[in-house]
């Protein structure tokens, strides 16, 4: 592999992959274990659209993970986890052992029926068993599709019943902070409602009372026991699917976007070692959650596809206090650090001594993800965390994307803060203007890119109809990310968030049609609108405006009936902030919300809200307006 280690490798190396892409990819893939190598490295058509990498490539991903660094690794650290309560002894599992656990999930996947391209729904606690069973799914070639422990039946439902699943694996309960998650109830609740389920296995790791259906449910613990160290791969087409993802959509229902074997293991790999600049024997720690595309990328596809160690982490940066992170920091000597902006903002808030009383030495590299991180929270993580020797890769990328795609070098790339920079090798970027056309040089427009990677979602999972309105149909021929960018006279790009109807709270995506549909099920409401506001440390808060059959009596109880409603269907971290109760919406003729005039009451600009002339109803802005809340 072509490493980048000064600036003018980086355009030597960019001008190559863009010049000729196929070479720069299979050089790239070069480096794994393939049981056949590709016929040709690529064949896309965007207009389809398609496109598939490493095409006749067969491989399996966990034998590039696992049996490719065995023996020389067998007792090098691959997972350090680190419990909720600092009281918990911390676990360290060295490839050899992650090996023999990778493998007894995958014969206990087989030995309960589950076979190549069965789909399998994983809900599970920060442990790592969690990751035994992502790669014990990709092992036998099952697909697996994570949800975030923190979604509550109703998602649970919808993503099980989506694609599929014929298989959940779960846990009693999980920890968060001073609280205790009831998984398996959740579990049980949604599978009410999922046909296809036929078997449960629960990991037991909170000691929760779970009732366990007979024929259906049965224990991790005891289920595993018995089972083989050895688990033969199942030998994958490299478009064959790895797994599936949800992720929140502009209209309701959440998208499942598929990822493949081969052409994400290579992206991910590749990124994971040039943007941070991993150096053998380094520790890297990425704070996400498993349950989002990050924790699938960046705490175990990437770094352990390159023999890296991963740190795990059950708990939540406040908790027992502020000091949680820098405290892991220091007990597991973390080199490379990858957190969100909304973690940085919460813990600026903190007193500094929760920084100070910790030995943050070991870092090297600090990295940030999920939302535009603002300025001074970037000149706070600089100063304070990596005491301005520390290079931040911002790192800009999706779900859709796989992995990171514009983002800094670590300490190769010259920064400039807020800025995501400069595009990875292989990645072509476009800026549009409102009229579709490409905007050269300086500029501020919508995101597109003009060429495939090679992690790039394939589909939405049963509905490439969606796939094609929703990410090439904006601009024909070219892939819309949804974000808005502006573009500096060096040709670094910063991202200026979404300019559709996705909100970004605390780093989560999230759709405000699904959260209206939540809203709207509560029998007093008629209908309701959601926009994102500026939230100090969330990055966006929630907003609603919310229409009832008759104005109601008490506002505070239906507001918190309201928020309890859509932390039960979608999750807590969907809860409106603000929910305001508005006689009308402002609506076009044609039926249309204006969410423009929306997000500037909720902003607190009411000052100009532009040409109202349009819509149905001008008064009811004026009534808005008024009752605002602050
Ligand atoms: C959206 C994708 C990438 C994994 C986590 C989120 C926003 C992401 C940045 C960044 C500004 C960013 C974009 C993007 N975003 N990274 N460095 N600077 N904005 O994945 O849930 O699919 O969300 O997150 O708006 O479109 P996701």
């Amino acid at each position: 592999m072509r490493i980048i280690h000064s600036q003018a490798d980086y355009q030597n190396i960019y001008k190559e992959s863009i010049e000729n892409p196929e070479r720069f990819w299979g050089e790239v893939a070069g480096e794994f274990v393939w049981h056949r190598t590709w016929d040709k490295v690529m064949d896309w058509d965007f207009h389809k659209p398609e496109a598939a990498w490493f095409l006749g490539a067969k491989l399996n991903i966990t034998e590039n993970i696992l049996d490719r660094h065995l023996p020389q690794r067998e007792n090098q650290v691959a997972l350090i986890w680190e419990p909720n309560n600092p009281a918990e002894e911390p676990r360290k599992i060295t490839y050899g052992e992650l090996k023999r656990q990778v493998c007894r999930v995958g014969n206990l996947l087989r030995k309960k029926g589950i076979r190549k391209g069965d789909r399998v729904c994983i809900y599970m606690p920060m442990v790592p068993e969690l990751v035994y069973a992502i790669l014990g799914c990709a092992r036998i070639g099952a697909v697996h599709s994570v949800v975030f422990a923190g979604f509550s039946a109703g998602s649970l439902i919808d993503r099980i019943t989506d694609c599929g699943c014929k298989m959940v694996l779960t846990a009693d309960g999980a920890f968060r902070g001073d609280k205790k998650i009831e998984l398996k109830s959740i579990v049980d609740e949604a599978l009410i409602q999922c046909p296809t389920v036929e078997q449960v296995v629960v990991f037991e790791r909170t000691g929760s009372k779970s009732s366990m259906k007979q024929g259906r449910d049965t224990w991790w613990q005891d289920e595993i026991q018995g089972m083989d160290d050895h688990c033969s791969p199942e030998i994958m087409d490299a478009e064959d699917l790895l797994f599936i993802l949800y992720t929140s959509g502009s209209t309701g229902k959440p998208k499942g976007m598929v990822h493949t074997c081969g052409g994400y293991m290579v992206y991910t790999n590749y990124t994971f070692r040039t943007v941070f600049q991993y150096k053998e024997g380094q520790v890297f720690w990425c704070t996400a959650d498993i349950g989002w595309i990050t924790g699938h990328s960046y705490i175990i596809y990437g770094p352990l596809s390159a023999g890296a160690t991963s740190v795990l982490f059950e708990g939540i940066p406040s908790y027992p206090d502020f000091g949680r992170f820098w405290q892991v920091i220091e007990r597991h000597r973390v080199n490379i650090f990858y957190t969100a902006p909304t973690a940085i903002r919460s813990l600026e808030q903190a007193p500094l001594s929760f920084v100070q009383r910790h030995d943050l030495s070991s870092l090297q590299v600090l990295g940030t993800v999920g939302e535009p991180i603002n300025e001074e929270a970037w000149h706070w993580y600089d100063k304070n965390i990596g005491k301005g020797e520390c290079p931040i890769v911002d790192t800009w990328w999706q779900t859709e994307t796989g992995g990171v795609m514009i983002s800094p070098i670590a300490g190769v790339t010259p920064l400039k803060p807020t800025y995501a920079t400069l595009p990875l090798p292989g990645v072509q970027p476009a800026l549009m203007d409102e009229h579709g056309k490409e905007i050269k040089g300086a500029g501020e427009g919508r995101l597109a890119l003009k060429y495939p990677w090679p992690a790039m979602a394939r589909t939405i999972y049963g509905n490439h109809k969606r796939f094609r309105e929703t990410y090439f149909s904006t601009f024909p021929g070219k892939y819309f990310t949804g974000d808005g960018c502006r573009r500096d006279g060096e040709g670094y790009y910063r991202i200026t968030g979404r300019v559709d109807d996705i909100i970004i709270v605390s780093g989560h995506n999230l759709g405000t049609a699904e959260i209206e549909s939540s809203i709207d099920e509560h029998s007093a409401v008629c209908e309701s609108a959601v926009v994102g506001f500026p939230h100090d440390i969330k990055g966006q808060g929630v907003y609603a405006f919310v229409i009832c059959y008759n104005p109601p009596e008490e506002e505070d109880k239906l507001r918190s009936e309201i928020r309890d409603l859509v932390s039960k269907i979608i999750g807590p971290i969907a809860k409106p902030d603000k929910i305001q109760f508005v006689p009308g919406l402002p609506k076009t003729r044609s039926g249309k919300i204006m969410r423009r005039i929306l997000r500037k009451v909720a902003e607190g600009d009411t000052s100009n809200l532009g040409d109202v002339t349009t819509l149905l109803d001008p008064n009811v802005v004026e009534v808005i307006k008024q009752g605002a809340i602050k």
